[in-house]
Parts: C-alpha cells; sequence; structure tokens
C-alpha cells in the first residue's frame, strides 16, 4: 500500500480528485496518509477532515528560517513513513533535502503545457492569464516528478486542454483542472501506485500492464 503526503495551500479541488479516486477504486493501492499545508485556513485542509485524513499545518512562519521549517517538514514526511509526496496547489518552494530524501517520489500538478507558461511566478491566474495574453489556442496541465528546478522535473503525463475565444482566466483555470488536472493527477499517482512508471530511452512512460 501506497502511503501518500497530499501537501496543498488553497481549496484543494485537486486533493478532492484523489480523495474521490481512491474511494472510486480508480486509484489502487493508495492511501493519504496525511495533509500537510503551509496555510491553517486552506478549505483543503476541511476537505481531508471530512475524509478522515490527518492534517497538518507546517508554516514558515512558526519556525526561526527557512532550514528549521524544511526540517520540520522533512520530519513530519519521514515520521509518517510516505512513500510518495504529491503538491496539489502547495505554494512553497520544495527544498533540496527533500528532493533528496525522497528521488523521483515527489509529483507536482502544473496548469500548463510544461514547457510553455512554467517556471518563476507562473502560479493559480497568473498562467492563465499569460496564455490569454500570448493568445496560445491550446493549453493543458501536466504532472512532473520534483527535481531541484521550478518546473523543470521529469513530465510524467500532460492534457490538453482547447482556449475559447472567451475564455477568461477564470474560466480558462475551471476548465483546466476539469477537463485536465483532476484527470491526470488521479491517474499518474495510479501508474506509480501500480508500479507502471518506466523509463524509455532516457523519458519517462506510464506503461499499461499492472
Ligand atoms: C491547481 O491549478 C494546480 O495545478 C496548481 O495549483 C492549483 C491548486 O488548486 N498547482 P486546488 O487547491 O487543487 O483546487
Amino acid at each position: 500500500m501506497l502511503k501518500m503526503a497530499v501537501l496543498v495551500s488553497g481549496g484543494g479541488t485537486n486533493l478532492q480528485a484523489i480523495i474521490d479516486g481512491i474511494h472510486a477504486g480508480t486509484i489502487h493501492n493508495s492511501q493519504i496518509s496525511l495533509v500537510i499545508s503551509n496555510n491553517g485556513s486552506a478549505y483543503a485542509l476541511t476537505r481531508a477532515k471530512q475524509a478522515d485524513i490527518e492534517t497538518r499545518v507546517i508554516s514558515p512562519k512558526s519556525y526561526g528560517d527557512r532550514e528549521q521549517f524544511h526540517q520540520a517538514l522533512l520530519a513530519v514526511l519521514q515520521e509518517a513513513g510516505i512513500d510518495l509526496v504529491v503538491l496539489a496547489g502547495f505554494l512553497v518552494n520544495i527544498p533540496p533535502c527533500l528532493v533528496e530524501a525522497y528521488p523521483g517520489r515527489i509529483l507536482n500538478i502544473h496548469p500548463s503545457l510544461i514547457p510553455s507558461f512554467c517556471g518563476r511566478g507562473y502560479y493559480g491566474l497568473h498562467v492563465h492569464e499569460a496564455v490569454l495574453a500570448r493568445g496560445v489556442k491550446v493549453t493543458g496541465a501536466t504532472v512532473h516528478f520534483v527535481d531541484n528546478g521550478c518546473d523543470t522535473g521529469p513530465i510524467l503525463l500532460q492534457k490538453a486542454v482547447a482556449v475559447r475565444s472567451d475564455d477568461t482566466a477564470e474560466s480558462l483555470q475551471r476548465r483546466v483542472m476539469e477537463e485536465a488536472e483532476w484527470q491526470i493527477l488521479p491517474a499518474a499517482i495510479d501508474a506509480v501506485a501500480t508500479d507502471r512508471v518506466k523509463i524509455i530511452e532516457g523519458r519517462v512512460w506510464i506503461t499499461e500492464e499492472v
């Protein structure tokens, strides 16, 4: 059984998609052992409690410096025996000590087709505003493994979403979530949990066989 920690900062719709996927049996062999937020008022925490999942608030503000915060985060993950860390709208940079402790074991969902509209400053509505400003016709979402860069780790799964002429950043954000994020994040977790992630020709792929 894969023990997951889901790290959140906000509304938690991706967390909800994972909870629902486990309940529906589309995510196999997995449990969410812990939901961690840097923000005590994140609605994601309410979603976790409603699903009887243990929650922890670990905020940088509670620690003397960033290093202490990072060590606290790492200690909580290790004490809980976490196998896979899922960043589902976690607005905190992941420190090297975490990447080293969980090599190839941290997943992030990003609301664009990486390498477009990613990196520093591309989070939340900013991503969709930039998509509209550039006038691209296709956007989407990406699940990738986390390395020491910002949105630079190996790509596991992507799904495209068409941009409409009447889209606002808000409508596009919603559609990218509905049509892409809530599908590919649970699918990626299931692939990790069922050992279907393979490296072929130096690239990461999900294979079909279980
Ligand atoms: C999502 O758009 C996700 O791609 C990004 O942050 C947002 C989180 O939304 N990393 P939610 O908290 O899961 O609703």
